[in-house]
């Protein structure tokens, strides 16, 4: 029909009640984008079936968004239903498509396929992480700037901060103590315990060089990024948006870890001895033996802060917070680390602790590695991959699609942890047992090429912590309808627990 046909009269005469006929035009254009719309939305789920192949999931996709608002609120529930669907299951949000892997065979082959995978993070991470953070860098980079940081972690560091690390907890129990003197009431311990842990990691960071201000300011702000962890976030950073404060949350805590980089210079200029890992750092760096990259900018000092901050904060304070809630649940454990420290301090409290002395608490040390297999505080890490990936005889994940390995079926194995729900340090004191003997399983800390650069660290602080608290603390756990509820932000689980 012609573009000229006449139909105007039509319209203007047209009952409001009748239905109007559309002008051909506009019906043509009408039939057209709803053509395109249904062509591409099929196309959508032809994709989707071709890439999802006999992987269990659904077999159509909701379109557009796909699982959206699953991922918008995670629970462990769905997680394990997925899990538990096979060893690689399918989902596909905003068309990202996603492969979960379940099985400790397939989340540690992605783990360790760096030429296939690489992590991803979530999708707001390379926004407030900036993109040229190390944590970004891929491939022999990667392993070069890791082979550097790897320093910091040292026996001969650990050393360093272990006093650190006792002056902050013994500080943050003396207030816990006197708010709990004040009142009957059972505190919440989840805001508290990432207090404590934020106060240790900046003090062990950055000792001196960073003020109570900064501690504090950086502490207050940075529950904004944890909340902007999210698989998939409002695409802009517009002001109110969760990734905008993130965003303003890192650039505070930047100035701060950046001034601390500065200062820690002129102090080890002046020939003072390292008292934090800045300190050691810039020592390491200006020994004339050191054979790795020397200069490093303030800047880029603060980003490798920043990035151990981002990596650790959700972590630890899961980690410390199950540690807490499992003690209290479990009198009789709680009794037997008393007794070892007992045995360990020889009933000095006041001594200062050493390496040593946290080496020697052989069943707090099982403790904290069982209850983090318990109740993991990170249960899955996204991967990306960079190219088709045969992860499986029968099964090739398509290239650009999300991998994400997860640790909970590895951890809760009952071949290799009999009783997998019970906790049961005693299953980590005998060597020959089979959570010993089978350490492929333990992937609390991941695998592979990105594997926890703080593992050591972590343990050990999480140990001291608690150790700390059986001697100078009673707590009791007081249990609520949902103390056995996990919250997830998005693949960090936390407890919420009051003491
Ligand atoms: C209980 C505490 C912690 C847990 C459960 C934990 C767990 C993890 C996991 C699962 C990964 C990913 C591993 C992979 O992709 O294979 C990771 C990576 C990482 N963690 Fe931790 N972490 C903890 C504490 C820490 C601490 C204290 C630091 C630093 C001080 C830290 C720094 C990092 C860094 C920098 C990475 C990325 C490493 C890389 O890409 O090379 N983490 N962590």
């Amino acid at each position: 029909m012609s573009s000229s046909t006449p139909h105007a009269p039509l319209y203007n005469l047209t009952d409001p009640a009748i239905p109007t006929v559309p002008h051909p035009k506009s019906a043509t254009w009408l039939w057209t984008t709803a053509a395109i719309v249904i062509s591409l939305l099929a196309v959508e789920q032809v994709v989707y079936r071709y890439k999802k192949r006999h992987l269990p999931g659904d077999k159509w996709t909701i379109p557009i968004i796909g699982k959206f608002a699953d991922s918008m609120s995670p629970s462990m529930e769905g997680y394990k239903k997925q899990w538990d669907s096979g060893a690689l299951s399918a989902i596909s949000v905003f068309n990202i498509f996603i492969v979960m892997a379940s099985s400790n065979e397939y989340s540690r082959k992605i783990l360790n396929s760096p030429s296939y995978a690489e992590p991803c993070l979530v999708h707001s991470a390379k926004q407030i992480l900036l993109p040229q953070n190390w944590v970004f860098l891929a491939g022999k980079d990667h392993l070069a700037y890791r082979r550097g940081l790897n320093s910091l972690f040292t026996r001969r560091a650990l050393g360093i901060y272990i006093t650190i690390q006792e002056s902050i907890t013994r500080k943050h129990f003396t207030k816990w103590l006197t708010v709990a003197s004040q009142t009957t009431e059972a505190q919440p311990i989840m805001m508290t315990a990432r207090h404590l842990n934020m106060d240790t990691s900046l003090r062990v960071f950055c000792g001196k060089h960073i003020s109570e201000e900064a501690a504090l300011e950086i502490n207050d702000k940075y529950w904004a990024i944890t909340q902007s962890l999210e698989l998939v976030n409002f695409p802009l950073a517009l002001p109110g948006t969760k990734v905008y404060k993130a965003i303003q949350a890192r650039k505070a805590a930047m100035r701060w870890l950046e001034l601390a980089a500065k200062l820690s210079k002129e102090s080890m200029a002046s020939g003072a001895e390292p008292e934090c890992m800045l300190d050691e750092w810039v020592q390491i760096l200006n020994d004339p033996l050191y054979k790795g990259r020397k200069e490093f900018s303030d800047e880029e000092m603060a980003m490798v802060l920043f990035s151990f901050l981002f990596a650790s904060q959700d972590a630890m304070s899961s980690g410390l917070i199950y540690g807490f809630q499992h003690l209290s649940d479990n009198p009789d454990i709680l009794a037997k680390i008393r007794a070892e420290q007992d045995v360990v301090r020889q009933g000095n409290y006041e001594k200062p602790l050493t390496l040593d002395m946290v080496d020697q608490m052989h069943y707090l040390n099982a403790f904290v590695k069982e209850s983090m297999r318990v109740k993991p505080p990170v249960t899955m890490v996204p991967y990306k991959t960079t190219r088709a990936f045969p992860i499986a005889d029968d099964y090739t994940v398509p290239s650009g699609s999300m991998v994400i390995p997860s640790f909970f079926n590895s951890l809760h194995d009952p071949s290799i942890y009999p009783e997998p729900e019970e906790l049961l340090p005693e299953r980590w004191l005998d060597t020959e047992g089979l959570a010993n003997k089978n350490p492929k399983n333990y992937i609390v800390f991941g695998s592979g090429p990105h594997r926890c650069i703080g593992l050591e660290y972590a343990q050990m602080n999480i140990v001291l912590v608690l150790a700390m608290a059986a001697v100078m603390m009673n707590f009791e756990h007081e249990v609520t309808p949902k103390s056995d509820e996990v919250e997830c932000v998005f693949s960090f689980t936390t407890a919420r627990g009051s003491f």
